[in-house]
């Protein structure tokens, strides 16, 4: 069986890496990977927001069934194009990838159903926004509704914060257009969880809950990145808590989608804030998120492959056990290139340690030059998983792991998971 595979991070590494886990038969051809997916499958350059060439490739290489890694082609139709060519694909159509693509679409749809989350008023004006911030108290969080790579979010501590935010934003338009709306949220204060959940459009398979770390420092200190490293389970993501989840947000949000003429099929993640009022949603997100999967996924002792296909092909899976999990926990450290998530030098050579039996390196920004040596191409390169029987370990054999990565000012934070364990 073929699969096709959209996306060239981490992310589609582990998933490459976990369908071959599955089913060491299936080929998986990927659009466009990178230097360690190209170790399980076969690369062929196809951007990922080239639709025309993804449907092609699909037909010509007989896939069985697509599966999209990241946000962009989804929201650019990529599924509503291959389902109207009869081609079975994972992932949610253009009108479902709102949850993720327009902040406004998402919070309207929580609100209305009584879905908790932070209260937020959306603007276009920057008069009627800076007013509506100071009907809030401070910190006040102020967003672009549409995609900004993650650094749409402002978490202003003072009026004048807010309103430069506001001004970035509306006037200056530093988002482009996804900055031409924007959300004035009330802050919330918690730890939060990052919980992934495959659905058909009604039924769901919850994964465990993974936390990650968005900041470049340890400790989670300066600037946000794209993520610096995940781990899971989380202790503080009960069986009790778990279900409220399911009741409270998963399932009101799948009916609130059909309710809306878009239901959502593929992986919904919820980004979640554990307040003093208990669980409320941060933002939910259309696809697996990177790197939390890289986690994840080795802990999977279920079939993903399986859930995967019926859902790409449009059957319920109102039939399938929940899917089961490894005992033991599970560290994955990123190691970035200098000066991420700034500017970063690419074509640097790359060493990385040989995967063993419970640690694998999973590549994101890795190239072959020329002459067929690894080098970087990116800011987050690769990270180091490790699953072990306790988090210390996990952490521990995964720092090791991302230690061993050799390149030119490589640099990694060696305290992943570090909440799980100063938990006790
Ligand atoms: P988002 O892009 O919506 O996920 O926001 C990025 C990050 O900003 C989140 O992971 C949170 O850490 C933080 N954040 C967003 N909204 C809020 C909020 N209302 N209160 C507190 N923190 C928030
Ligand atoms: N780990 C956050 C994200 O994938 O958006």
């Amino acid at each position: 069986m073929k699969i096709l595979l959209v996306g060239s991070g981490g992310r589609e590494h582990a998933l490459a890496w976990k369908l071959t886990r599955d089913d060491p038969t299936v080929e998986i051809i990927a659009a466009p990977g990178n230097a360690g997916i190209a170790a399980i499958a076969r690369c062929v350059p196809t951007k990922v927001t080239d639709l025309d060439g993804l449907i092609a490739l699909a037909k010509a290489e007989g896939v069985a069934f697509t599966v999209v890694g990241p946000e962009a082609p989804l929201e650019a139709g990529i599924v509503d194009r291959f389902r109207a060519e009869g081609l079975p694909i994972f992932g949610p159509t253009a009108a479902a990838a709102r949850i993720e693509t327009s902040k406004h679409f998402a919070k309207s749809l929580m609100l209305r159903s009584g879905i908790p989350t932070a209260r937020a008023e959306t603007f276009t004006e920057v008069a009627a926004a800076k007013a509506a911030v100071r009907m809030h108290s401070l910190p006040v969080v102020i967003k672009a509704s549409g995609i900004a790579a993650g650094k749409g979010v402002v978490i202003a501590q003072s009026l004048e914060e807010a309103d430069a935010a506001i001004e970035m934003m509306l006037v200056e338009q530093a988002f482009g257009a996804a900055g031409a709306e924007v959300l004035v949220e009330e802050f919330m204060q918690g730890e939060e969880l990052s919980l992934f959940a495959l659905t058909d459009g009604s039924h769901l398979l919850p994964f465990i809950a993974a936390q990650d770390h968005k900041r470049i420092g340890e400790g989670d200190t300066g600037p946000n990145t794209g993520g610096m490293g995940a781990y899971a389970p989380v202790a503080i993501a009960t069986p009790a808590l778990m279900d409220e989840v399911m009741g409270r947000i998963l399932r009101p949000t799948l009916a609130a989608m059909r309710e809306a003429g878009c239901p959502f099929t593929g992986l919904l993640y919820a980004g979640l804030m554990l307040t003093a009022d208990g669980p409320k949603v941060v933002e939910f997100n259309c696809r697996f998120g990177d790197p939390e999967t890289q986690a994840l996924l080795p802990l999977m002792a279920s079939s993903l492959l399986t859930p995967m296909r019926a859902i790409a092909r449009g059957e319920s899976i109102a039939g399938f056990l929940p899917l089961t999990w490894e005992a033991g926990a599970s560290v994955t450290t990123v190691v970035a290139a200098a000066g991420y998530p700034g500017r970063v030098r690419s074509g640097d050579p790359i060493e990385v340690p040989t995967d063993t039996a419970s640690r694998w390196t999973f590549h994101a920004g890795t190239t072959r030059d020329p002459q067929g040596t690894l080098v970087t191409s990116g800011g987050r390169v690769v990270a180091v998983t490790a699953v072990a029987p306790t988090i210390a370990e996990a952490q521990r054999v995964s720092a090791a792991g991302a230690a061993a990565v050799r390149f030119a000012g490589a640099q990694f934070r060696r305290d992943i998971g570090w909440r799980e364990l100063a938990r006790g």
